[in-house]
């Protein structure tokens, strides 16, 4: 039996370790490439900096220790100013990529300051000052024009009424009918002529990622008439500054001048106070004020004109009664691109994109894809199988491995990113990092897992895997990310683009940059991305992780199945072939029914000879029996290869029976594409019989491949060897796998080098990749004898061996036939004699003759051959003939070439020693260069068999 699953991932890992660590260089290379990316962009992003802090401490105008002013787009971890100037907010050169929408807001001054009855303001229309206490001042707009009568018609309308309160959370179209307030210090409102009490307004405010319901009072509005704006100008002027007021008070809202507006013209001065607007930044402040993360926030200095103006016309416009209305919902700034500084150091992220993180990441999927590929390609995968290695070993070795390079890589990129201060890294939750990107690792390792089953080729493999990196980042670069940033794209859209493994890989460095960088719209710390976002919808990482998981398992059950059953239909056709043995419960039985496709093939089969049809009897009865002494059985094996284009199928092997006992050497002749190699293939699971089957060890090869493989040794006919393993660590893998272990191993090992010359000059230890291929050729030879193997197939083993290796290569092959059964085909006819004990011809597909070597001289060589050379194109030759026939009647010329004569004798009833005779006394008359006469050779027979399979197919 073979090794365990344990054994054989040892013997794999140890095998891979070896290989991994000659490719040392290149491992290391790979893993340092983010190194060489991170430093070009921190080197560049500390370069920058470098130069803007000296420049920027000269513009600054502070100098010194304090740095000017902090460019924070974070607005984060600043202190807040209750008393600075006008709240807060984040400077202007933050990017702001998607602007926000903001209502209109009328700045009022704060109610302990409105203008009431005093000695600045005599008016009697204003109200007491008992109101300041209680806070409930209304806020005062003064209005003058040239025509009183129309104004104060006006006027009336200026501010809104509405009696009860109002939600607009399910819908905002209706705020524009309000007109909404704020004090600059967080005290918003809305502006109405009379308020009812509780009356309250509600609607949606964007606060950070999430949409919360801001609720907001009423405050009175009070629109009284001054007969000239002088007046007012003089109220105004007039109040500041006097009394024992010591700071400025800002007491009224704002003052309309209607100038000459009547019925057909509309004419207005709106005067307001400027200072009131935010956005003057207040360059004395050394700290910076910042938003009040605990309340939703307006960004009022955008506001206070249009409103104002706005409120105007739509009083004008329903005094002119024709239903007109003039809403203003939204005002938005403009979007911008800034120098991007975080936390007062400049950030070349967002200038450099997401384009090459994601190229980064994905830089290892044809790294991967090309190593699996190379396995298959050099069909070094078959051949572990061939030794007994299980899929399941591989497939956990393959993955570990791959997976572990993934996940250095990313842990290189990580920390060299981090070290460098590159905020992609930096600001995001490190836990959040390591769970998506271990994600995406084993996701794509799945994927270049299920890729691998439709490349063939190295190159073609590694080609497509760059280019598809490539294009799908630049795809997601320019077509997703638009479709994710455009609010309207149904998310189910989203969601099935994130199914491409680029494209999930964007999202996540997509979202990651966006969570990185600060987020000025929302007015938004760059808080970077924590577990709270896994959740949240707007980042959809939770589905991306979901859609990434989910993948990862089917593409790796897809890959196994793939891979296990080679092509779906073969696995179908596997699946039921294996129910139907279970049913029927014998698998002899299974394989008649599939017989019966193959009388075909023995109807075809017309002249089948008397020695063929008796080995078909033999093993009609032993495979019924199943007799142990018989290693190899071949029932009635074909292969059809099935005809591609249009071309008929071309049938490489009819149906051979053939049964081979232990302690046996069957050779396998036969001309080139006779189908030697299709029957050898067969056997050893390369690929499948078409009707038919064998049995190898009583196990049937259409169904026991895997236990058969613990049992056989395999030397194909292409060396399939690692060129970055020595001989020695190949026989220790290989020899692992037949559960070879400790001193038995190494004596084993030991042995077979010598057996095969090859511990001569150090060789065993040097790199397959050296060797010449005669050294290949005898090292494949070791690996098919180590361990024991009980069937053994060797296809052309000594093809391109000299003579002397030749030699001990038969020796070791000889004393290694004791107790197993060896598969042998060769060209060389001398191999066969040598090695063979019996031996089958093939031609055409089938089996034309078999025995052992003398049975096969006798049966077809029941002649000699005289050979005979005079000079060419004379009498001589015909001379020569009419001798020939004199000595043998029966005689027969089979060849002539300028002057050479080959005859064929009938050994029967001819004495050599009178051929002699006649030749001698022959030489005396005629001018004989040369002669010779040879027994029959095994490949006299080869020829004659192969010459009349050609026949009989012409005839
Ligand atoms: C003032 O407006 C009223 C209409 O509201 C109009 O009848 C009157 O003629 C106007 N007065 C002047 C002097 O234009
Ligand atoms: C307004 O409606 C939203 C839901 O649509 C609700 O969450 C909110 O509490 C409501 N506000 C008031 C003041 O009723
Ligand atoms: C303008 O507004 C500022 C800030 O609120 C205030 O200090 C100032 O007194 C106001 N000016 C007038 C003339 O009301």
């Amino acid at each position: 039996m073979g090794a365990s699953r344990l054994e054989q991932t040892d013997a794999l890992f140890r095998k891979n370790l070896v290989i991994q660590r000659r490719a040392c260089k290149t491992n290391c290379c790979l893993i340092l490439f983010p190194l060489a990316l991170c430093s070009v962009i921190g080197g560049l992003q500390i370069a920058i900096n470098h130069a803007s802090s000296q420049g920027g401490g000269g513009g600054g105008g502070g100098g010194g220790a304090t740095p000017a002013i902090r460019l924070d787009c974070s607005c984060s971890n600043v202190s807040v100013d209750e008393n600075a100037l006008g709240g807060i907010q984040c400077p202007d050169e933050c990017p702001l990529p998607r602007a926000p929408k903001w209502p209109p807001v009328v700045r009022t001054p704060s109610p302990e300051y409105r203008a009431v009855q005093d000695g600045l303001f005599p008016f009697a229309d204003l109200p007491d000052a008992s109101c300041r206490a209680e806070g409930s001042c209304p806020a005062t707009f003064l209005v003058t024009g040239d025509n009183h009568s129309f104004v104060g018609s006006v006027i009336d309308n200026i501010l809104p009424t509405h009696s009860s309160s109002v939600n607009l959370s399910a819908d905002v179209s209706a705020l524009s009918d309000f007109v909404l307030a704020d004090d600059g210090e967080f005290h918003q409102s809305f502006l109405q002529n009379k308020c009812s009490p509780n009356l309250t307004l509600s609607y949606p405010v964007q606060y950070g990622n999430n949409v919360v319901s801001q609720d907001v009072r009423c405050t009175e509005g009070l629109v009284l008439w001054r007969d000239s704006s002088r007046l007012i100008n003089d109220e105004l002027y007039g109040g500041y500054y006097q009394g024992n007021r010591n700071h400025k008070i800002d007491e009224i809202a704002a003052v309309y001048d209607f100038l000459s507006s009547d019925q057909s013209n509309f004419n207005l001065i709106i005067s307001y106070n400027s200072t009131n607007d935010y956005g003057v930044y207040d360059e004395s402040e050394q700290s910076i004020p910042v938003i009040n993360q605990a309340g939703p926030v307006q960004k009022p200095n955008l506001v206070q004109v249009p409103r104002l103006a706005n409120m105007a016309s739509n009083a004008y416009l329903h005094l002119k009664g024709n239903g007109l209305k003039m809403p203003f919902e939204f005002v938005k700034e403009m979007p911008r691109a800034a120098i991007p500084i975080h936390d007062g150091q400049f950030d070349l992220a967002p200038y450099i994109g997401q384009l090459p993180f994601v190229w980064t990441m994905e830089l290892l999927f044809p790294v991967i894809l090309t190593n699996l590929v190379y396995e298959r390609q050099n069909k070094l995968r078959i051949m572990m199988k061939m030794h007994g290695l299980g899929d399941l070993p591989y497939w956990t070795i393959s993955y570990c491995y791959f997976l572990l390079l993934s996940l250095l890589y990313v842990l290189s990129f990580v920390l060299f990113g981090s070290a460098l201060g590159l905020t992609f890294f930096r600001q995001n939750n490190y836990g959040m990092q390591f769970i998506f990107y271990f994600a995406y690792m084993n996701l794509q390792i799945s994927f270049a897992f299920l890729m691998t089953t439709y490349f063939s080729s190295v190159r073609t493999a590694t080609v497509t895997g760059y280019l598809y990196i490539f294009v799908s980042g630049l795809l997601s670069q320019f077509m997703f990310r638009p479709y994710v940033e455009d609010s309207n794209i149904s998310r189910i859209w989203i969601t099935l683009m994130e199914l491409l493994p680029a494209f999930s890989l964007y999202r996540i460095v997509y979202e990651f940059s966006r969570f990185a960088q600060a987020q000025p719209e929302n007015y938004m710390a760059s808080s970077g991305i924590q577990w709270a976002d896994m959740t949240n919808p707007e980042s959809g990482l939770a589905g991306v992780l979901t859609i990434m998981a989910v993948e990862w398992l089917l593409f790796l059950l897809f890959a196994f199945y793939l891979d296990h059953f080679r092509s779906y239909k073969d696995g179908i056709r596997k699946a039921a072939a294996l129910v139907r043995s279970r049913i029927h419960g014998n698998h002899s039985e299974a394989a008649q029914q599939q017989n019966v496709q193959l009388q075909e093939f023995r109807a075809s089969i017309q002249l089948e000879r008397t020695d063929v049809l008796k080995e078909r009897e033999i093993v009609e009865l032993i495979s019924k029996e199943s007799d142990r002494s018989y290693s190899v059985i071949c029932d009635n094996l074909g292969k059809v290869y099935r005809g591609k284009d249009g071309n008929a199928d071309k049938i490489a092997v009819r149906g051979i029976s053939i049964s081979m006992s232990r302690g046996q050497c069957f050779g396998v002749l036969g001309p080139n594409g006779a189908g030697k190699t299709t029957l050898i293939n067969m056997l050893t699971g390369f690929c499948k019989p078409t009707s038919g089957t064998a049995y190898v060890q009583g196990m049937d090869i259409r169904f026991d491949m895997d236990r058969i493989y613990t049992g056989i040794g395999v030397c194909p006919q292409d060396d399939l060897l690692w060129e970055s393993l020595t001989g020695r660590e190949h026989l220790l893998f290989y020899g692992r796998l037949k559960k070879l272990k400790a001193a038995a191993l190494f004596e084993a090992i030991e042995q077979s080098l010598r057996s095969m010359h090859l511990l001569a000059g150090g060789v065993a230890d040097k790199l397959v990749g050296k060797y010449s291929g005669g050294m290949k050729r005898r090292l494949s030879v070791a690996i098919s004898l180590i361990g024991d193997p009980k069937v053994v197939y060797m296809d052309e083993p000594s093809s391109g061996l000299d003579p002397a290796s030749r030699k001990n290569l038969w020796k070791a092959v000889k004393s290694a036939k004791q107790d197993r059964t060896i598969v042998l085909t060769t060209h060389s006819m001398e191999e066969a004699d040598v090695l063979c004990d019996r031996i089958g011809i093939i031609a055409n597909g089938s089996l034309q003759c078999i025995g052992s070597s003398k049975e096969l001289k006798d049966r077809y060589g029941g002649s000699c051959l005289l050979t005979v050379t005079t000079p060419a194109g004379g009498q001589e030759e015909e001379e020569v003939e009419r001798l020939v026939q004199s000595i043998s009647p029966a005689a027969n010329r089979v060849y002539r070439v300028s002057g050479t004569q080959k005859f064929e004798m009938p050994k029967r009833g001819m004495k050599i020693s009178a051929v002699f005779q006649a030749m001698e006394q022959a030489k005396s008359s005629l001018d004989i260069v040369a002669w010779g006469l040879a027994d029959t050779t095994l490949e006299d027979v080869f020829v004659r068999v192969a010459k009349q399979t050609d026949m009989s197919t012409v005839t």
